[in-house]
This record gives C-alpha cells, structure tokens and sequence, in this order.
C-alpha cells in the first residue's frame, strides 16, 4: 500500500474525505433504527427483510436499483402528523417528495390533505381520488393553464406567489364563475438550513412575498380587493431538512404580526397560517430528528402564544411535511459491480445506479448511510465510497462509507433513507433507465411505479 497519498500515515481505515478521523462503527451488519424504515431486519440467513420480504428475494423479482418503500411505515407516519395536528389543523404531505396514486390513496385513506406544484402533480393527485377540496397549489410561476384547471378542479387553495398570480387567479376564477380560497406566501427574512438559522438575505429569492418591504401588506391590500378570490390565510415555508425550531418561531412570530396589522388596517381576522414543511430526518446516525408530536406541539404554543399577544384568535394552522413522511420509509437497492481499491485511499464500489437515482448527494452534499444487505460479514471494515455507473466522477451516491472488507461484485448494498426527493428528481442522465418503486407491506409486494424501459426511452425519441 503507498502511503504518499497520506502523509501524516492515517491507517487506511480511519481518514474521511474531509480529514476527520472516524473509527467505523463498532458492528457494521448492525441496522440503525433511526435510518431504517420501521419492519427492517435481518433474516436467520443475514438477509435484510422489508415488510417481511427479504431483500434477496426482491431484487430477484423486481431487479436492481430499486426503491424499496415500506407501506405500513409511511401510512404509519402520515397517521402520526394527523394526530399530532389534531383536528383543528391540516397536514398537505408535500408531493413533490414523492408522489405516486398509491401514495395519493394511502393519503386519503389516512386523512391527510396534499401539496402539489405543478399540473403533474395535480393530476396525479386527481386521478387518484384525492378530493380537491383537499389539495393546495403552489409554485413560483404557475401557468394560466395550470391555473385554470386547478381552479375548474375546486382545488381547497391556491397558494399565491406574485401580485401577477394575484390577479390572474382572481380574474381566471371569476371567468369560471367562482371565488377561489387562497393563502399568500410571503417571504419572512429567515433562513433556515439544517440545524443552522441565519436571519440574512432569504428575501432574495424566487418564493413568497417579503415582508419586511412591506411588498406583502400590499399583496394582501390587492387581494382583498379582488372578487374572485378569498383570501384565507399567510403561507410560510422557511427551508427544509430543518432540526431547529427557532426559525420557525421567528417565521410564525412574523406571520401572526402581519395577522395582526391586517387586523388592524382592513378589519380582518385571517383564519388560516401554513407554516410549510421542512422538518428534517435521519440521514445517518449522527442526526437526530425530533416526533411530529413534538413538532405539532412546539409549532400550537408559538401560534397560541404569539396570537395571545397579539389579541388575535387563533387561526386554524397547517403544515405540509414531504420528506419527514415519506423520506426513512424508502430505501434503493443496489448490486453491487465493480469493487476498486485504490492503495492509500479507499475502495470505490460501483453499483448499478447511482446520481441518476439520487442525485442528493451531488447537488446538496448530501450524507447517507449504507449496508451491506444480501448477507452478513465479520470482514473487517474498509473505508469505501459508492458510486454510480454515470459518466462523471461527481457520480456519488455515498462520500464516506465503512462497508465489509469482503464485499465483493454481486453483493446487494441499500442506501436507506431515500424516500424523499431521490425518485422525484430522478433523471435518465446517459439514458439509464429509472428504478421502479417497491412498496412492501405484510409479506406482500407490489409495484407502484415501474421501472422505465428502453422502449419508454425511444417512445419520447421520436427521430
Ligand atoms: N412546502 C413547500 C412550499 C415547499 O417548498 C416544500 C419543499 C415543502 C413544503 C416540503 O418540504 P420538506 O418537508 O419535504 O422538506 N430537493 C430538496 C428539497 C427541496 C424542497 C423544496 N420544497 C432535497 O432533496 O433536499
């Protein structure tokens, strides 16, 4: 092993990319909890099961990569946002996670509302029973056209982003006949990223309304001029894969003050605040995020609070989780390819999907974690990282990952965790093929979306 890649003379095992030393983890066949979906284990043979289906027999049946999505997990995290929020609350799950019309029914069936952005959604939405009294529609540059049909749908709200959308969605409802509900989104100067919470610059974005220029009161002024919309409410979304909650007690501490002067000039009392989604998940074992229960309770006594204060009633709150729900209950299955050790470095594994599957990892720096899921192993532990089959270097699924020293071409690995935003923003980068999505559920599996076929591919080609 040449050691000139290290100076210092790190043992292999214990450098990471970024130069932190890090002793593997004390069992590597161990499966963290907090990054798996709630029915994984392992088999008497060292297989990882799902929804009491092992692995091995998952990959034969439906190939590899593959989104394995525990059923009975997702319907049992939606359920635990419902409760949390109680009655007097709604829960949108925020579609763009991940939608499909068997989440949409599960949805339904466990009394959630949906956040959808685009026609894509809206139809998916629709065309899974989802009521459109409970479907909100946002997005920074909805078209006339998605406009219209959302309002020809009865979607429950419009979430409005401009004064342009202002008028088009009042003048678009009333040519329908209609008054349509809608919430403005305003922009309330926080940012908030991970467990970070800096008060600069987030005005100076694409989303919302600011605030603070006081462009917002004057959307509401326009607003509730204009006949052919309700306004019902403010609309917040300060970031996502949030684990602090001081940003969103600044956010509701400023949308209750714009409540308040609402109050004051129009004689108006809003009945409704969204405070967006964004709360985060385990990615790793180093993460730690917090219940629903704790978040419907910390999210009720800052609006309780802060309304008091203002001698306001209490509007009625909602929120719209994406990843919190669907996130840990997925995970990709991969075979493993190639194995490539370089001397003094790490092992690369490549397997067979990679930044055309999850792209996280490239774009945001995403962490993830990784297992070794067909079988076991007392082999000791090599500092590997996973990368993808692209024509890229940057093509990694995990940076920094401890995996068995045996692990060898054919072994399955599963990155967990990738529930959210990995199948969502998929793409066919070197035209490889989309994995399918798996749910599982009491030994029974059953595919949701299919895996994309080179035929889908030529399809879309049309010479
Ligand atoms: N509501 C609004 C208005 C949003 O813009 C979003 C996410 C959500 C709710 C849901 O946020 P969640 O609870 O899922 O964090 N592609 C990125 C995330 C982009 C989030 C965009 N908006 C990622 O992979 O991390």
């Amino acid at each position: 092993m040449s050691r000139s890649a290290h100076p210092a003379g790190p043992r292999h095992a214990d450098v990471l990319t970024d130069g932190h030393y890090s002793a593997p983890p004390a069992d590597l066949n161990a499966l963290d909890p907090k990054v798996w979906a709630h029915t994984v284990g392992r088999d008497a043979d060292g297989a990882v099961t799902v929804g009491g289906l092992p692995v091995t027999r998952l990959a034969e049946e439906y190939g590899t990569p593959a989104y394995i999505l525990d059923e009975s997990d997702f319907r049992e995290r939606a359920r635990a946002w419902r409760t949390a929020f109680g009655a007097d609350a709604d829960v949108f799950y925020a579609g763009k996670a991940f939608l499909s019309r068997a989440v949409v029914r599960w949805l339904h069936e466990e009394g959630l509302n949906l956040d959808v952005c685009s026609g894509g959604e809206l139809a998916t939405a629709l065309s899974a029973g989802m009521p459109a009294e409970r479907i909100a529609f946002h997005g920074n540059n909805k078209s006339p056209e998605e406009i219209e049909r959302a309002v020809a749908a009865g979607v429950g709200r419009i979430v409005l982003d401009s004064f342009q959308e202002i008028v088009r969605v009042a003048h678009t409802a009333q040519a329908l006949g209609k008054r349509q509900r809608v919430q403005i989104r305003i922009t309330v100067g926080v940012e908030a990223h991970t467990h970070e919470f800096i008060a600069t610059a987030h005005e100076d974005q694409k989303f919302g309304i600011p605030l603070a220029s006081g462009q917002a009161a004057e959307a509401v002024r326009r607003a509730l001029q204009l006949d052919g919309i309700e306004l019902i409410g403010i609309h917040s979304h300060i970031g996502s894969q949030i684990f602090d909650m001081s940003g969103f007690e600044v956010a509701a501490h400023r949308v209750v003050g714009l409540l308040k002067d609402i109050r004051d000039e129009h004689g108006v009392e809003l009945p409704e605040i969204d405070l967006g989604g964004g709360l985060g998940i385990a990615y790793t074992s180093d993460d730690d995020p917090r219940e629903p229960h704790e978040i419907a309770k910390a999210l009720t006594e800052i609006v309780t609070r802060e309304c008091e204060s203002a001698r306001l009633r209490t509007p009625r709150i909602s929120v719209e989780p994406g990843r919190a729900i669907v996130g840990p209950t997925a995970f990709t299955l991969y075979e493993v390819g190639t194995v490539k050790p370089l001397d003094g470095l790490r092992t690369y594994v490549s397997v067979d999907g990679g930044m055309s599957d999850n792209i996280r990892t490239a774009l945001y720096d995403a962490e993830y974690s990784v297992a070794l899921v067909s079988r076991t192993s007392d082999a000791e532990p090599m500092l590997a990282r996973v990368v993808g089959k692209h024509c890229e270097s940057g093509d990694i699924v995990v940076k920094d990952a401890f995996l068995p020293g045996d692990l060898a071409p054919g072994d399955l690995i599963a990155v967990p965790a990738t529930g959210a935003y990995c199948r969502s923003m998929a793409s066919n980068y070197n035209h490889v093929l989309r994995p399918p999505v798996v749910a599982v559920r009491d030994g029974e599996a059953r595919v949701i979306v299919r895996r994309e076929t080179e035929e889908d591919l030529l399809r879309l080609d049309v010479g």
